[in-house]
């Protein structure tokens, strides 16, 4: 049994990753903050202006989410919700596989 696999671009141990995955991710670890109207308390606007609130800002901000969430553990500050490694790992799948929102 190899430990690490090595899978292709844009799929994990479960497949293609699906956008309403990626979307589902987001709105539980990240859109309480990144939101045009932020639901958590601390935030008033988006911090770094960066909302994650329609398919094309989340493609658009995909190299950042990938930099913040994926390569590093940055995003979600402070780690408040507890993002998964699993989570993270599927971020990346979907960023490598070009981000695609259909
Ligand atoms: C508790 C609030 C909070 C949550 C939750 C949060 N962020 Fe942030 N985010 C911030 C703050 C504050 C900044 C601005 C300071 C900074 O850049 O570190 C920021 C900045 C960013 C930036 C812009 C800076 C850059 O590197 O381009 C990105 C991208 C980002 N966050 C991604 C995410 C992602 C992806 C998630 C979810 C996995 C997330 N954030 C969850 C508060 C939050």
């Amino acid at each position: 049994m190899i430990a690490t696999q090595v899978r292709p671009a844009g799929e994990t141990a479960k497949g293609p990753v699906a956008f309403a995955t990626v979307q589902a991710t987001l709105n539980k670890h990240c859109v309480m903050c990144h939101s045009p109207t932020p639901t958590h308390r601390g935030y008033p606007a988006p911090p770094g202006g960066v909302v994650f609130d329609t398919p094309e800002h989340i493609a658009e901000f995909a190299p950042r989410i990938f930099e913040r969430a994926v390569a590093s553990h940055g995003m979600p500050l402070g780690d408040e919700t507890g993002m998964t490694d699993n989570e993270r790992a599927t971020l990346g799948a979907w960023i490598k596989a070009g981000a695609k929102t259909q």
